[in-house]
């Protein structure tokens, strides 16, 4: 089969389209025919070789040659002697440890979601990582409760617009949305934000409080880190949730826990991988996300589908931060 597959850390070139063996099924896995593979921006740190795993550390040659990819629609060919063979001919989606760039990729079954025939697969394709991401921060992180208060932080981007729409489903009293352009405000606005913010001003938290007639929001989504790290505290309410999912501005200065006690707040961080350990919330989580965008109720964005082959261009359309919505790599392009 046809994978994209890398040997070394390094720039895009190292990205290499191949013919490798084709994978099969261990115990209850699935083989997943590929339709449709979702490009992620953690596959670009994987490929640098500066992603947080320990097999893709700069200077350590674990897990290589690697096939990133973390998340595909397509339909199952086989499944292991102990899984479940009436899934053979079904459309599925699915997260997955690694190897979507590729025709065919094992899932593990737990972590696999039937679809409708007639389910979109690039729709459904760009969603994983950064739904699942979003709902777990709302359902697991925490348990956001009907009527609280939300401050989502760079709301125009996947994981955020996708916390926006799903906190509104969720029963959100007021969503707040930061995002650095009017234009991406605009976008927050559309999708659901009752509020927004450009977190760019020194006095954005007066904002947040304005919005909250003064006691700050229940809960706080933050992957910026830098300065707003800290300011995020000034809108923090009593009793604050605030969870921490990225650091796109690094990670900010030290912080002294013993704070959080002055406001009964808590603190929490969330590492979308880890929760690999417990399939069943990824699996309600995927379920529930597929069901929400097949209704039309959640806008997932596809920016652009491209042949697997051409996947040294979707790498270089996301980190020259060209496009707006996930990269889909289809293998049948040919
Ligand atoms: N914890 C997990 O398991 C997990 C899973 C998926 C993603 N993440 C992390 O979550 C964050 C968002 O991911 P995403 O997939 O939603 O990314 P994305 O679609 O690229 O959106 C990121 C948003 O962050 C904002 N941002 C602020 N400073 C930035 C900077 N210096 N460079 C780039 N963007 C900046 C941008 O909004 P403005 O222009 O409005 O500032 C952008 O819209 C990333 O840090 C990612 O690593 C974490």
């Amino acid at each position: 089969m046809k994978a994209i597959q890398f040997s070394r850390f390094g720039d895009r070139d190292v990205l290499e389209y191949i013919d490798v063996p084709k994978p099969f099924p261990q115990n209850d896995e699935v083989l997943i025919e590929v339709t449709a593979s979702g490009v992620n921006y953690v596959d670009i740190r994987e490929r640098q070789g500066i992603y947080q795993r320990a097999e893709t550390h700069v200077g350590k040659d674990k897990g290589l040659p690697r096939i990133s990819g973390l998340q595909v629609v397509g339909i199952v060919n086989e499944v292991g002697p102990t899984g479940d063979q009436s899934l053979i001919g079904e459309k599925v989606v699915a997260l997955i440890p690694s190897g979507g760039y590729a025709q065919f990729v094992c899932a593990p079954s737990n972590t696999t979601v039937c679809l409708p025939a007639s389910a979109d697969d690039a729709l459904i394709a760009a969603m994983p990582t950064q739904g699942l991401t979003a709902w777990l921060m709302l359902k697991a992180s925490t348990q956001l409760r009907s009527g609280e208060s939300v401050l989502i932080h760079g709301a125009a981007g996947g994981v955020g617009s996708l916390a926006v729409q799903l906190a509104k489903s969720m029963g959100a009293g007021l969503v707040v949305a930061s995002a650095s352009t009017e234009e991406k405000r605009a976008f927050a606005h559309s999708i659901g934000a009752d509020v927004t913010v450009d977190y760019s001003l020194p006095d954005w938290p007066k904002l947040v409080l304005e919005a909250t007639g003064g006691r700050g929001v229940d809960i706080i989504l933050e992957s910026i880190g830098g300065d707003v790290f800290e300011q995020n505290f000034a809108c923090l309410a009593t009793f604050g949730r605030y969870i921490i999912f990225g650091s796109t501005r690094g990670p900010g200065r030290p912080f002294e826990p013993r704070r959080l006690m002055q406001k009964c707040q808590t603190m929490t961080g969330i590492y979308l991988p880890v929760f690999l350990a417990k399939p069943e919330l990824i699996r309600a989580g995927l379920t529930d996300l597929v069901t929400q965008v097949l209704k039309g109720k959640l806008r997932a964005q596809v920016a652009a589908i491209l042949p697997l082959s051409k996947t040294v261009e979707a790498h270089r359309l996301l980190e020259e931060r060209l496009v707006v919505g996930a990269i889909v790599l289809d293998p049948r392009i040919p």
